[in-house]
């Protein structure tokens, strides 16, 4: 029988060095606030992840690991499972640090310094502040709020910047980090249309793809054809999905055989070939137990019934506040302009310092978020239900 997971008790995470926590941990903040910013999660993972970590430390033995033989079939089996599709077996590489390190070290591999490199913003901060530090250009295409409220691709912006020729690689967070949008085949076909055409080679942070509902249909970007899969690097983790951003890994598909060759050389450079002894063993039984996606199912439904909560919650007693729905991912990008504070600036003063509740500022993903906030819901109803009551009671003080 199908366990049902408790996503309802709060688990204390103070003193854990939780990243989550810092201002706590450092002083920063007075012990009150309700921390609903960085991408990870409140709940206990699954218990068979909880279960192999613990037999893996009882060894006792932690000498460096090589990502074990059967690694690729678990993860092309998921793939398979969740989104009916899989990338051909040599395509599939790794970064054991990680997806942005990954998508640093192809960035470095495939531009040279003062070329441009575009970004649908807004997005998730190291992905485009990691352009212009490394003396790349980063061109923006803003996302639009279509009339359904969802956030859609601008493709007569995009074209018009692909086109100059001068762009040689984009960058899309598939689902859309903030706002949790899905992209639909349709949308990402004509992404990968653009690209071939204009010559930009595109990178897919496919990183939450795993915490979208089945029914919803994540499209792998190296799905849409042979020639996108050829011109594309689709990064995956199971990470954000089961909750492991401690052990820090990723799964790469990079199906040029050319490029996948230097990859793993410069990453053989940086001696990262070897993987996270914890983070590869969680992610194989994330990806090889059933009672695994069981607690992922469970889990998304949890979330979704906290996306809910909140657009009630919203709708009926703070209007000022309208979230984006969001489809996929534990995220909900929320458009707080209806608070009337001047500029991102007010606005963090007034979570932080007046509701006591942290999100990640909106200002953080580019300056067309200047006034929104990306809540983690990811959380207790609880703890979400009182963060609620204090933004509503701050807003309405
Ligand atoms: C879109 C996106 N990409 C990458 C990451 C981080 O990935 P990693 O820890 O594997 O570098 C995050 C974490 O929040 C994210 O939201």
């Amino acid at each position: 029988m199908t366990k049902k997971y408790d996503f309802d008790t709060i688990i204390n995470r103070k003193g854990t060095d939780s990243y989550k926590w810092y201002r706590d941990e450092h002083g920063l903040a007075d012990g009150q606030l309700i921390p609903m910013w960085v991408a990870d999660m409140d709940f206990r993972c699954a218990d068979p992840i909880v279960e192999a970590v613990v037999k893996r430390a009882e060894h006792g033995l932690y000498g460096y690991p090589v990502r074990s033989r059967n690694h690729t079939e678990l993860f092309l089996s998921w793939q398979q499972r969740r989104f009916g599709c899989q990338p051909q077996k040599e395509w599939v590489t790794y970064a054991a640090p990680g997806v942005v390190f990954a998508i640093d070290i192809i960035l470095n591999m495939l531009t040279e310094k003062g070329d441009k490199v575009l970004l649908l913003m807004p997005n998730y901060d190291p992905l485009f502040e990691m352009i212009p530090k490394s003396g790349r250009t980063l061109v923006e295409s803003p996302l639009v709020i279509g009339e359904d409220g969802l956030v859609r691709i601008d493709f007569d912006d995009l074209e018009a910047k692909l086109k100059g020729g001068d762009v040689k690689m984009m960058t899309i967070s598939n689902p859309h980090n903030p706002s949790g949008r899905v992209w639909t085949r349709e949308e990402l076909g004509r992404i990968a249309e653009l690209a071939e055409k204009y010559g930009v080679f595109v990178v897919s942070d496919e990183i939450h793809a795993d915490f979208i509902a089945k029914d919803k249909g994540h499209v792998p970007f190296y799905s849409l054809s042979e020639a996108a899969a050829k011109n594309s690097l689709s990064c995956y983790s199971a990470n954000k999905g089961f909750n492991l951003g401690g052990f820090q890994t990723s799964t790469l598909v990079l199906a040029d055989a050319e490029k996948r060759a230097e990859f793993e050389k410069q990453l053989g450079i940086a001696q990262t070939r070897l993987d996270n002894i914890f983070g590869a063993l969680a992610t194989e039984v994330a990806y090889g137990d059933p009672a695994c996606e069981e607690w992922l199912d469970q889990a998304i439904a949890y979330v979704d019934g906290n996306k809910q909560y909140l657009y009630d919650f919203l709708a009926a007693k703070l209007p000022e506040l309208k979230a984006v729905p969001s489809q996929g991912t534990y995220l909900v990008w929320v458009d707080c302009s209806g608070l009337g504070c001047k500029d991102g600036r007010e606005l963090a003063d007034f979570f932080y310092n007046k509701a006591k509740v942290e999100p990640c500022m909106g200002y953080e993903f580019g300056s067309a978020g200047e006034l929104f906030v990306r809540l983690n819901l990811a959380c207790s109803r609880t703890v979400l239900a009182r963060a609620l009551e204090r933004i509503r009671d701050a807003a309405h003080a």
